[in-house]
């Protein structure tokens, strides 16, 4: 569908299971070569695995996105390997959940660490390879949460500040032929989301009906919804877009 893409070699974080697993498949079907990232290395295998299987061509690391010396090992490997990155995908994420009276320093921290510093350090240390190739797309991931929920003030500054963080770098790369957007996906139904239902003491088919009753389309998401965006913001369909988040949330909330 996006035959520009083909060869393209695409970072992906987190994409051991859910919405970055999907967008490595998606990637992977318009002939992408993908770095699988994720903090699993048996779950990044997994995912490398299949796009094998399926005829894609893909590469596992379990590696840390907080942690530039273990980005920066990754990259020079995979530039040997493959040549230059021209495709960053910024997913990788957590949550530690908890009201802001009860939050703890240690839940405010590793929330910041890994959206906000891991999506810096994968970004500053793509670019250059992006600079010099003048050709790039940076796709970071926030949330419907950077509007605000309850309960996630740390991950919903931190998914707000990567807004703020995607259109910098719009402005700052834009020169060199670089996109930078990011999508702000609604309730997406992965491991994520049912980690979620538990911690709330709720089934996880209950909280995703109670979600879907709140959203115009009157459904949850699936990762392929994400991942087909993430793939239209990396095509040539999508050349003069950047700075932009694109909401994935199935219609907006009524207040
Ligand atoms: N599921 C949703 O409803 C939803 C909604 C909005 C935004 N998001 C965002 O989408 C992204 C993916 O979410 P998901 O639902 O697929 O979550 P998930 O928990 O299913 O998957 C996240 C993946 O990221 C990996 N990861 C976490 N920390 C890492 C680190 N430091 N280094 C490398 N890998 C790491 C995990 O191992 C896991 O494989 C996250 O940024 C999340 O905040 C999800």
């Amino acid at each position: 569908m996006y035959q520009e893409l083909a060869g393209r070699v695409a970072v992906i974080t987190g994409a051991g299971r859910g919405i970055g697993r999907a967008e490595a498949l998606r990637l992977a079907e318009e002939g992408v070569r993908v770095v699988v990232v994720d903090l699993s290395r048996q779950d990044a295998e997994k995912t490398a695995g299949d796009i094998g299987q399926s005829g894609g061509t893909a590469w596992p690391y379990g590696v840390n996105v907080t942690q530039a010396d273990q980005v920066r090992n990754m990259l020079e490997e995979t530039v040997k390997r493959w040549g230059p990155i021209g495709i960053l995908v910024n997913n990788a994420g957590i949550t530690r959940d908890n009201l802001i009276y009860k939050m703890e320093e240690d839940e405010w921290d590793s929330v910041m660490n890994t959206h906000l510093k891991g999506s810096f350090i994968c970004a500053q240390a793509c670019q250059r390879y992006m600079v010099e190739e003048r050709w790039g797309k940076i796709v970071n991931t926030s949330s419907t949460s950077a509007l605000g929920n309850r309960g996630q003030a740390n991950y919903s500054a931190a998914k707000a500040g990567l807004q703020g963080f995607t259109k910098t770098l719009a402005i700052e790369l834009g020169p060199f032929h670089i996109n930078v957007n990011a999508v702000a996906p609604g309730f997406i139904d992965t491991d994520m989301t049912r980690a979620t239902a538990e911690r709330l003491g709720l089934t996880a088919d209950g909280f995703k009906a109670a979600a879907a009753s709140q959203i115009p389309l009157r459904r949850v998401g699936v990762p392929e919804d994400v991942a087909n965006v993430v793939a239209f913001l990396c095509s040539e369909q999508a050349a003069f877009i950047s700075g932009e988040v694109i909401y994935v949330r199935g219609g907006p909330a009524a207040f």
